[in-house]
């Protein structure tokens, strides 16, 4: 169980990947004091504080709401402050560098740029229905439809599941997992006006047909959503449009 493991030996070998468009990327490596239910994050921080202000990386919330402290851990994208040191260690070594699949700004700190355009690319914007001069529209809770606006909702936009596809890694124009997860979300939500836009912006190039189901986005989500089956339920109604069965 994540926590339960204390390192035998009291101090952990950190490899931190440095170096940004500036300077080539390399390893360097700490020795950072271990104790019980430290997180990566925690450990980060602690060579920050402690042995190089210099090494840049981001955080905010701590506890797996803002989504902006996600790394590569042993070669796994995480959200670190919810990932005990424990439950990742290889021996005794731990190895952090930044997301994969995103440009580098600086040490463990990516440019999310690239991934929020892609959230505007994949129409991942509310269409109003009313105005804020309207009667707010009752949802019946229990619909299909809500149902699965809720199943995606909890996202943290943290980019693990962008960081964990090989489909975003060999086709830099693929939308990716949390765009098209978002896009699914507005779909099914009642309140949206334009459901035709969606499946416009989801069905071209690098949309929701380019992913091969391999599923590493479902399996790292932190927040244990499943993009891949919002990707499934884009597929299955951009085809039924495309074949004239236009929903609603
Ligand atoms: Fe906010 Fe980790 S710091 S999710």
């Amino acid at each position: 169980k994540a926590g339960s493991q204390v390192p035998e030996q009291d101090h952990l070998t950190v490899t931190v990947q440095r170096g940004g468009p500036d300077a080539p990327m390399r390893p360097q490596t700490f020795e950072v004091p271990a104790y019980e239910s430290q997180t990566v994050l925690d450990v980060v921080s602690w060579i920050q504080q402690n042995s190089d202000p210099t090494l840049t990386y981001r955080f905010a919330c701590r506890v797996g709401m803002c989504g902006s402290c996600a790394m590569m851990v042993n070669g796994v994208p995480r959200w670190t402050c919810r990932t005990h040191v424990s439950k990742v260690l290889k021996g005794n070594a731990l190895e952090v560098g930044p997301l994969r699949n995103l440009p580098v700004i600086k040490d463990l700190a990516a440019d999310m740029d690239p991934f929020f355009d892609k959230w505007v690319s994949a129409e991942g914007k509310h269409h109003p229905t009313r105005t804020r001069d309207d009667a707010i529209e009752s949802i019946d809770p229990v619909a299909q439809e809500r149902q699965e606006a809720n199943a995606g909702i909890e996202c943290i936009n943290c980019s693990v599941c962008y960081s964990a596809c090989d489909t975003v890694a060999g086709n830099p124009d693929y939308l990716g997992p949390a765009a098209l997860q978002r896009a699914w979300t507005l779909y099914n939500d009642a309140k949206d006006a334009d459901r035709d836009a969606i499946l416009d912006a989801v069905s071209g190039k690098g949309g929701c047909h380019s992913c091969h189901s391999m599923g590493s986005c479902t399996t790292y989500c932190p927040n244990e959503l499943d993009p891949l089956s919002a990707i499934a339920g884009l597929k299955r109604a951009t085809a039924k449009r495309f074949f004239g069965g236009r929903k609603g």
